[in-house]
This record gives structure tokens, C-alpha cells and sequence, in this order.
């Protein structure tokens, strides 16, 4: 590194999660010492702002880790002085050209210069800002990495155009697509969970495992977001990726080594054996206003920024199967929705029954229990409170004999007392670090695509409407009869 140094451009360095989640990752990076040692940051924006104005703004979403807040007043200050702020218009190679002329005065006095450009821009300006960035401010002595973010195109023929115009610009191996959800600290420890351990690598196909379940929900609804979430709705903003990328790596064959190749090659694999999602197989809902806690919550329609007459799900849960030899027949669900009762994500694989167990009536009737809620079910909360438990079937201690159905627990905040990393800034250092494990590679996000476009396409052609669920509850009943046509019942509503 001493050799070199390393430039990093936000832009839409004005904007929501520029300045929530993509400065205060570089802030924890740094503060952490993972970044290398000659950096330097710039935010690119429309708004005209100078350097001290800038550093203000960013530094209103620094915080300081509490068991380390010693030195931390410093640090932020040291790291604010490496932040500089270049106004522009997007697609101008004049202002990317005053950028360029900056980094290269920053990278004057190293034999390499290496640049990253994260894009955090409405979907309409990708390629024009990655078109512009890329001809007036690439690295001339060493790489450069753009690093996208979701929405990729509304569906299978926009995402393709997108690849198309991104490509004129920029190689595959530049381009860095996010999907948060893979650098959350979870979802990286699923490949360990099962590949390190012998106790669950055999169970993990359908002879043992009756469905998994892979569920989000928010407690909020889309206030403030609903211009953008009204043009995708919740199976494009959250299913089609986050969670569908949950499962890949869930359902994946052992990759051939820790390889980026090698573990996108697998989740490909998976996402290509996978059904086309079928409408009859989903169920979407929307939410309507209610009050809740004495206070009046608004309603999908209501917000000012949704058209009065849309039709956009905020809910979906649907299921789908996977071809393989692995999977044949075991339903997965996914479920995902804004405005529910809490915050939560989580990954659920129920077990199969003992066959012929000694204790089923045991289970079923002295704990008060179905004897569908005694079998072993393997919990994998993603947030909040990170934990992996595993639903086991215990005695109750004392004399005689009765048994329930009890936690063997992992629960991060008990165990371990370390901060847990935010997915920014996982994915920020991997690829500063050029590691693409975590991010997505071109055929896997078309055949993501490919699987759900013609259901989209279908209830939009349709004008599927959506099942109405008051805010704060637990979503659409019609969730529970999906899930009941596969012999299913929502783990998380147990
Ligand atoms: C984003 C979606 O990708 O993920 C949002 O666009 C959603 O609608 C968010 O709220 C959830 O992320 P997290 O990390 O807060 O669970």
C-alpha cells in the first residue's frame, strides 16, 4: 500500500444513504484501520457546498463506539480532513475532469493511483454518471471500481439494457453490485454454519428439512421513499434480491473453494434450478392507515407521493421450489413487508418429524403444543438481535417425564461482545480489497430476473390487486393459506 493510494468518490454524496450508511462505514473503516494508509475521500454532488460545509454535513452521522470514545473526537477529525467535496452535474466531463485533476493531485506524490466511484444515484442516472465518470476520471496508474446499488432494472429486458450501457464503460471485473444484505454478518456466517460444521451439512437437503422460510419485515412504512417504491414495489425492492440471494446461498452446493468464482458459479447454479416464480404461488398486500399506540399511521395511499389509485404491493409472500436433487419438493418461502408489526429478518428451516418418536405424545399434549411445532426448527435472525437457535426437544427437569420444546441458543450480544460490523462496510473493504465474493455477478442477477419477470409482468398486466393489511399487524391472511396449500405454518407466527 505504501506505494500507492487510494481515492473513493460518493456520488450523490448529498443524499439519504450517502449520508446515513455509506460516510459513517468509511468513518468505521477508518477508525479500524482497514483502509490503506493514503487515502482520500470525495463526495460528488449537484449541491454546491465547499470542503468545511461538506465535512459538516457528514459529520452530523459519525458516531463514535461507545466502549471505544477515548480517542474517537480525534480520529473523526483526522478523518474529516480527508474529506474534500467536488459539486458537479452528472453528466458533465468538465466537472468529472476537476475531479480527476483533484485525485491526481492527491495520488501526485505514489507510482499508483487507485479509484473508487460508489454510485449512490437514482437508477435513471447509472449509466450516464458510470459513462462520465469513467471516460473523464479513471485511474491512470491503477484501477478502477464502481460500485452499484440496487434497483438493477425493473425486470429481465431493462436489466440486460443496463448491462449492455454499463459494459460500453466499464468491464465486469469494475463493476461492483451491492447487495446489502450478502455483507450483513449473518448472512456471512451461513456458509461457515454449514460448511464447517458436520452436524448440519447432512441434514441440509429434502430428506430432513420440510421448508425453509426467509422473512422480512419493517415496522415503517414507505414514508418519504414512496415516489421510489411506488415504481417498484416490495418483490423488486427487497424479494428478487435480498432475499432470493439469502437463499442461493443457503440452498448451494459446496463450492469448490472460498473463491468468488467458485461461490457464484453454486448460487447460480441454485437460482437456475429454480421454478419461474408462479402467480398462483404468490400473495400480495398492501397496507392501509390505522392507529396504533394512539397515534394515527398513514396508509400506502396516503402518502403524498404515491398516486391515489396504485396498486403497488408493500407486502408479497410467495413459493417457490427448486429442480435439483437436493431440494425436489421443499417448499421455501419468502415473505417480505413494509408497515408490519415489527422489525425482523430471519431465515427459518423446519426439520421433518422423528419418525416414529417415543415422545410425540408427550410433546404434542404436556407441553400444550402441536406436535408441527415439536419438530426441530433452525433459527437464523439476520437482525435485529443476531442469534442462530436451534428448537430442540428437551425434559423438562424434575421427576417424571414431560418434555418441551426449548432453545439451544446463540445469541450474538451474549456471546459475543464485539461490535457487529454494518453490511457497508464489509462490502466497502472487500472492494477496496477487489474481493467479490459478496457481490453479484452479472448472470446471477439475470436469472434472479428471469425468474420472477413473467409473474411481474402477469400482475401488472392483471392489475393483480392487492390484499389490504392494516398497518402494524402481521400482513395478509391470505400469507397463511399460501403457506398452508404446502403444509406450512409461518414459523415466525408461532
Ligand atoms: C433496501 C430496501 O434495499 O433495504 C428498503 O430498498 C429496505 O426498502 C432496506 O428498507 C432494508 O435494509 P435493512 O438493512 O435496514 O434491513
Amino acid at each position: 500500500w505504501s506505494q500507492s493510494a487510494l481515492s473513493i468518490c460518493v456520488v450523490g454524496a448529498s443524499g439519504d444513504l450517502a449520508k446515513k450508511k455509506i460516510f459513517p462505514a468509511l468513518f468505521a473503516l477508518y477508525y479500524d484501520n482497514h483502509l490503506p494508509k493514503h487515502f482520500t475521500i470525495f463526495g460528488y454532488a449537484r449541491t454546491k457546498l465547499d470542503d468545511a460545509k461538506f465535512r459538516e454535513m457528514i459529520a452530523g452521522n459519525l458516531s463514535c463506539r461507545l466502549s471505544d470514545a477515548g480517542d474517537c473526537g480525534a480520529k473523526m477529525e483526522e478523518f474529516l480532513s480527508r474529506c474534500h467535496y467536488q459539486a458537479g452535474q452528472y453528466d458533465s466531463l468538465e466537472d468529472y475532469g476537476a475531479l480527476d485533476k483533484r485525485m491526481c493531485a492527491a495520488e501526485k506524490r505514489f507510482k499508483r493511483g487507485d479509484r473508487v466511484f460508489y454510485l449512490s444515484i437514482p437508477p435513471n442516472i447509472f449509466t450516464t454518471v458510470a459513462a462520465s465518470a469513467s471516460s473523464a476520471a479513471s485511474s491512470k496508474s491503477g484501477w478502477t471500481r464502481m460500485i452499484v446499488e440496487k434497483p438493477f432494472g425493473r425486470d429481465l429486458e431493462s436489466s440486460r439494457q443496463l448491462a449492455t450501457e454499463l459494459y460500453k464503460h466499464l468491464t465486469e471485473e469494475q463493476i461492483y453490485r451491492i447487495d446489502h444484505y450478502l455483507g450483513k454478518e449473518l448472512i456471512e456466517n451461513l456458509t461457515v454454519l454449514r460448511f464447517a460444521n458436520l452436524v448440519f451439512e447432512p441434514l441440509w437437503s429434502r430428506q430432513y428439512i420440510r421448508n425453509v422460510q426467509v422473512i422480512f419485515s419493517e415496522n415503517f412504512g414507505t414514508e418519504g421513499r414512496g415516489g421510489y417504491f411506488d415504481q417498484y414495489g416490495i418483490v423488486r425492492d427487497v424479494i428478487q434480491n435480498h432475499l432470493l440471494q439469502i437463499l442461493a446461498l443457503f440452498a448451494m452446493e459446496q463450492p469448490a473453494s472460498m473463491g468468488a468464482e467458485d461461490i457464484r458459479d453454486e448460487k447460480v447454479k441454485v437460482l437456475r434450478s429454480m421454478q419461474t416464480v408462479r402467480l398462483e404461488d404468490m400473495v400480495l398486500g398492501q397496507y392501509r392507515g390505522r392507529r396504533v399506540k394512539g397515534m394515527s399511521q398513514p396508509g400506502y395511499l396516503e402518502d403524498p407521493t404515491v398516486p391515489p389509485n396504485s396498486l403497488t404491493p408493500t407486502f408479497a409472500a410467495c413459493a417457490v421450489f427448486l429442480n435439483n436433487a437436493r431440494w425436489d419438493g421443499v417448499p421455501f418461502l419468502l415473505k417480505a413487508g413494509k408497515a408490519l408489526e415489527g422489525r425482523m429478518a430471519e431465515i427459518r428451516v423446519q426439520f421433518r418429524h422423528v419418525p416414529g418418536s417415543l415422545y410425540r405424545d408427550k410433546l404434542g399434549f404436556s407441553a400444550g403444543m402441536s406436535s408441527e411445532s415439536a419438530t426441530n426448527e433452525l433459527v437464523i435472525r439476520i437482525q435485529p438481535n443476531e442469534s442462530i437457535y436451534l428448537k430442540i426437544n428437551n425434559k423438562v427437569p424434575g421427576l417424571g417425564l414431560r418434555v418441551e420444546n426449548t432453545r439451544l441458543d446463540l445469541t450474538y450480544g451474549s456471546r459475543y461482545q464485539t461490535h457487529l460490523p454494518d453490511a457497508y462496510e464489509r462490502l466497502i473493504l472487500d472492494c477496496v480489497n477487489g474481493d467479490r465474493r459478496l457481490f453479484i455477478r452479472n448472470d446471477e442477477l439475470e436469472v434472479a430476473w428471469e425468474k420472477f419477470t413473467p409473474v411481474l409482468q402477469e400482475i401488472e398486466e392483471r392489475r393483480v390487486q392487492p390484499e389490504q393489511y392494516p398497518y402494524g399487524s402481521r400482513g395478509p391472511v391470505g400469507a397463511h393459506y399460501l403457506a398452508a396449500k404446502y403444509g406450512v405454518r409461518w414459523g415466525d407466527h408461532n
